[in-house]
């Protein structure tokens, strides 16, 4: 008998569903607005600010969900009955990981860069015209497009488990009753 628990903490929930909204929120008002406003617009700064603000909350969280993941006792991995789709499914949970890291670490990048600490945090100095010519900001845009991929693969397999493998494996995340 495995005496692991049948649920993640109450700690690892938390972090889990604050992360997840947070950094739907962050890909969406990134690339639907911060990116579309041009930098010699005054209201830049002030929407780099909260950008900015926001995206390294998410890298303090994200910190905090690694020691979590490796301190706290988890459930037992579940399985779809299938060994690739397993491995599948254990591999995107780690991309995960890496590239929430590696759209703050490229944000951190750009803002280093571009001298935005200065600039928007004590209102030092002026935005350059764009940030295009930083390598921090191509990545920031391309792991952006593939983080998004990884959380609609994420979804995809959390209601395939749900509604198709009928496993309520949402209940080790806090939805609904946990397994007998
Ligand atoms: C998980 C955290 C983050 C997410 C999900 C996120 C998301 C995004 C997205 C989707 C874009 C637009 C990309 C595009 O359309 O090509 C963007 C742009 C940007 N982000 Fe982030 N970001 C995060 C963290 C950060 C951090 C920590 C910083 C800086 C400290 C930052 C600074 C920037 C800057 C400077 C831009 C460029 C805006 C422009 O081109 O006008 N981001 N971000």
């Amino acid at each position: 008998m495995s005496n692991l628990p049948k649920r993640y903490s109450k700690i690892a929930i938390t972090l889990h569903w604050l992360i997840a909204t947070m950094v739907i929120i962050a890909l969406f008002i990134g690339g639907r607005m911060l990116a579309g406003i041009n930098n010699s617009d005054p209201e830049k700064v002030t929407a780099l600010l909260g950008h900015m603000i926001w995206g390294l909350v998410v890298g303090a969280l994200m910190l905090a969900r690694i020691v979590v993941r490796f301190t706290v006792k988890r459930p037992a991995p579940v399985s779809t009955g299938n060994t690739i789709l397993n491995h599948i499914g254990g591999l995107v949970h780690t991309l995960l990981y890496l590239f929430v890291i590696a759209m703050v670490a490229s944000g951190i990048g750009i803002s280093i860069l571009a001298g935005l600490p200065e600039i928007v945090f004590q209102g030092i100095g002026e935005l350059p015209t764009n940030f295009n010519d930083l390598p921090p900001r191509a990545a920031h845009g391309l792991i952006a497009k593939i983080l998004m991929g990884l959380i609609l693969l994420h979804i995809a397999a959390a209601l395939f488990h749900q509604f198709k493998l009928k496993d309520r494996l949402l209940s080790r995340m806090g939805i609904g009753k946990a397994i007998d």
